[in-house]
């Protein structure tokens, strides 16, 4: 089931888990493209790994059909394109759980969790998939989240654009997984990065969430190790953290129970 990658493209992979990404991908022989709105950290992960940093947002479809001409006549086909830059803002105002909940009035957050977490996923493909297929095959990696599986409590535009994200690569999967296209989405828990308050290159596994209990945090290059073995073997579904899949199943057995479940977790958190 193992595919050679030579050419990978990793967006967000100026920190976190693009980072780590890339350095796994770096230590598998691959060429590296380190993609990130952050040019400087793109940068700087490039020189670590002596891959190529191009600074694009994801959210702007001209640029990614930019990117991976660029990127395909400098240096190679791509064959793995990982969709990793993701957006989190949360509920209220400090970003934290709040009494007020999802009804955010800001429709700027909704409009770039939208564009960062589903479309640039879709931007990816448009601009691959038909030159995966004249080649036959390629592989892509999302990057969702439990959240698109389950809920981010204190963030409904999160949670939203999550279910969005998983169920674009079902049906990129479904459409294209016969005719050599490979489709892994990735729905970790809480990871140690900034996405979730922890200083970036800290280490540390403590304070994430505002200072919440985090449900088995893990770090960035354990989740990274996971993500590349997984989808080498070939699996759509990674689940890095396996609790996920309990509350998955639990979920899809009484969905009712699970919303009540949910609910008292929330007022737990909100204590
Ligand atoms: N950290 C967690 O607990 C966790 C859990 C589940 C899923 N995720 C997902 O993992 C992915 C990586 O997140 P992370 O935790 O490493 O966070 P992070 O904030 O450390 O990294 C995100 C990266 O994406 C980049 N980025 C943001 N907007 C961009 C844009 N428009 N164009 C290009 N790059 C952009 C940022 O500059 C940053 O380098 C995200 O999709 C996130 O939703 C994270």
């Amino acid at each position: 089931m193992n595919r050679t990658v030579r050419t990978a493209v990793v967006t967000g992979g100026g920190h976190g888990i693009g980072r780590a990404l890339c350095r796994r991908l770096q230590r598998d022989g691959a060429a590296v493209v380190v993609v990130d709105i952050d040019g400087a950290a793109a940068e700087a992960v490039a020189a670590e790994i002596g891959g190529v940093a191009r600074a694009t947002d994801v959210a702007d479809e001209v640029a990614v059909l930019a990117l991976v001409d660029e990127v395909e006549r400098d240096i190679g086909p791509i064959d793995l394109f990982i969709s990793n830059a993701g957006v989190a803002f949360g509920d209220g105002e400090s970003g934290a759980v709040s009494r007020e909940g999802g009804l955010n009035p800001s429709d700027d957050r909704w409009e770039a969790c939208w564009q960062i977490n589903v479309m640039a996923h879709v931007y990816a493909a448009r601009a691959l998939v038909p030159r995966m297929l004249e080649r036959g095959g390629g592989s892509f990696i999302n990057i969702a989240s439990a959240a698109g599986l389950l809920s981010q409590i204190g963030d409904a535009a999160y949670s939203a654009t999550k279910h969005a994200a998983v169920a674009f690569a079902e049906s990129l999967a479904i459409d294209y997984g016969e005719r050599g296209i490979r489709v892994s989405v990735v729905c970790p828990q809480a990871v140690a990065t900034r996405m979730i308050g922890i200083e970036d290159d800290s280490d540390s596994m403590e304070g994430g969430f505002g200072g919440n209990d985090v449900d088995g945090i893990m770090s960035a290059d354990e989740v990274a190790e996971i993500i590349v073995d997984e989808s080498q073997g070939g699996r759509f579904l990674i689940l890095t953290h396996p609790q996920v899949a309990t509350y998955f199943q639990r979920k899809a057995t009484d969905h009712d129970r699970w919303i009540r479940g949910m609910q008292r977790f929330r007022e737990k958190l909100l204590a």
